[in-house]
Parts: structure tokens; C-alpha cells; sequence
């Protein structure tokens, strides 16, 4: 694992400069994206280096880690929302080449299918991952088998409640989502890993310095061979 401490800025530059490097070099990769409060200034950036002609997502896929289950994608909670109004509408990559669940059903099908389409892609080159505050990675929650594909998950009291804030109440936070498994998290050819703010130190302290288990389902990141993670001196104040 390599590890990039920085200030906030800089976090979304160096993580930037992945995407420059990787996308000057493959312009047609399979992207693996997240949603949250920490991708936001990474798409800003990438906006901005894609309107400067310095990268372009015209030839590359993208499938996202997850979706909430019961919001269609035109709810503006919905992770498909999300990904449409910070990146894909603001670059210039095909709609069609975009991939997020649809939380507009619910079914095991739907999960398989995914993984069928990562498949047929020819799987992730790059998976761009947030971090929960219980370690969760996508929305694979603590004792996630790590052999999990994309599923359905039932999301804990914790998530809900740190989602919470993008809601008028936590009633609204939907219970269920579909989520990548950590295996798919596993499979991809790289993995970079963006933290920011000291409520992760802990989860930053757990994954990347402590025992590889299912309750910190982002421990098994200490086991994939292409590993960055970027963050910010509050993330690594507990190291
Ligand atoms: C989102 C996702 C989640 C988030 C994590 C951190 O697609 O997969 O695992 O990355 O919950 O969320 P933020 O960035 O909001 O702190």
C-alpha cells in the first residue's frame, strides 16, 4: 500500500493526477467511481482538467460501487443523480458507458447483472473508493464476507445516520442498497482509496494499520497488491 498525506488541496490534486496518468495512458479504462462528501472536489477537478483539454473520458467505462434501493435515478438523492450533476454531465464521456444500479427495483438479478456487465467490460482498472466511519468500503458494512459480489444490503443504524444530513430526516433514508462486494472491490487492477477529516482517523487507524477482518471491511485492502491511499493530515491524525 502506498500512502499520500496532504493537505485537502492537495489530496484532490495528487488524486487527480491518477486519472490524468491513467486515462493519457488507457483512454479506454474501466473506471470504478463513489459517491459521498469525499469524491465531490475529485470530480471538480477532473471537470476542470477535462474543460482544459488535459483528459477525456470519451472512450472510458465507469461503473459505480452502489445505489439506495427505492430511489430511481432522477430522486436527487440518488447516486445516479449524484454522478449525472458532478461528473458525467459536466465531461465528456458517453451516458451509456455509465453504470449504477437501479435502485428502482429490487431483486438479485438486478446484482447479478452488474457483476455481468463489470464482466463483460473487462473488469475495473481503477476503483475510486470513500471510506465509511465503521470501515465500510461501497456499502459493505462490518462482517461483509469478503467474498461478496454485488448484492442487496440492509444498511446499519450508522450509515443511515451518517447519510442522514442529505435527507429531510433519517425516515427518508432508505434501508437497503445495492453495494458491490468486496470481492468486486478486490478484483480491480488498482484501488485508490480518498479520506479526508478526523471522522475517519479512526476507520483510516483500523483498515490500514490493524488486523485484515470482516469487521473493518476496509482491512482487506492490506491485501490487494495496488493500493493508494490519499489523505489528509485530520484522516491520518490517529497513525
Ligand atoms: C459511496 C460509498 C461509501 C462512501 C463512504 C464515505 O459510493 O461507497 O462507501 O464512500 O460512506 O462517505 P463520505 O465520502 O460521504 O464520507
Amino acid at each position: 500500500m502506498k500512502l499520500i498525506v496532504g493537505t485537502q488541496e492537495e489530496v484532490i490534486k495528487k488524486a487527480a493526477q491518477r486519472y490524468v496518468k491513467l486515462l493519457n495512458e488507457k483512454p479506454e479504462a474501466v473506471l470504478g467511481l463513489a459517491t459521498g462528501s469525499t469524491p465531490l472536489g475529485l470530480y471538480a477537478e477532473l471537470v476542470k482538467l477535462c474543460a482544459e483539454g488535459k483528459i477525456s473520458f470519451a472512450k472510458c467505462t465507469t461503473f459505480n460501487l452502489d445505489e439506495y434501493i427505492g430511489l430511481d435515478g432522477t430522486h436527487d438523492q440518488s447516486y445516479r443523480y449524484f454522478m449525472n450533476k458532478n461528473l458525467f454531465e459536466k465531461v465528456d464521456i458517453r451516458m451509456e458507458a455509465t453504470h449504477v444500479p437501479s435502485g428502482a427495483v429490487k431483486s438479485d438479478e438486478e446484482a447479478e447483472q452488474y457483476d455481468a456487465e463489470i464482466k463483460a467490460a473487462g473488469g475495473i482498472d481503477l476503483q475510486l473508493l470513500g471510506l465509511g466511519v465503521n470501515g465500510h468500503i461501497g456499502f459493505n458494512e462490518p462482517l461483509t464476507p469478503f467474498t461478496s459480489m454485488t448484492h442487496i444490503v440492509k444498511l446499519t443504524d450508522s450509515t443511515r445516520e451518517a447519510n442522514k444530513r442529505f435527507f429531510a430526516s433519517i425516515d427518508e433514508v432508505p434501508t437497503h442498497a445495492y453495494t458491490m462486494g468486496v470481492r468486486d472491490i478486490m478484483q480491480a487492477q488498482r484501488v485508490l482509496m480518498v479520506a479526508s477529516g478526523a471522522n475517519k482517523a479512526q476507520a483510516i487507524k483500523d483498515a490500514f494499520f490493524g488486523p485484515v477482518t470482516p469487521q473493518v471491511p476496509a482491512s482487506i485492502l492490506q491485501l490487494h497488491g495496488d493500493v493508494i491511499v490519499i489523505a489528509d493530515e485530520a484522516a491520518m491524525s490517529k497513525f
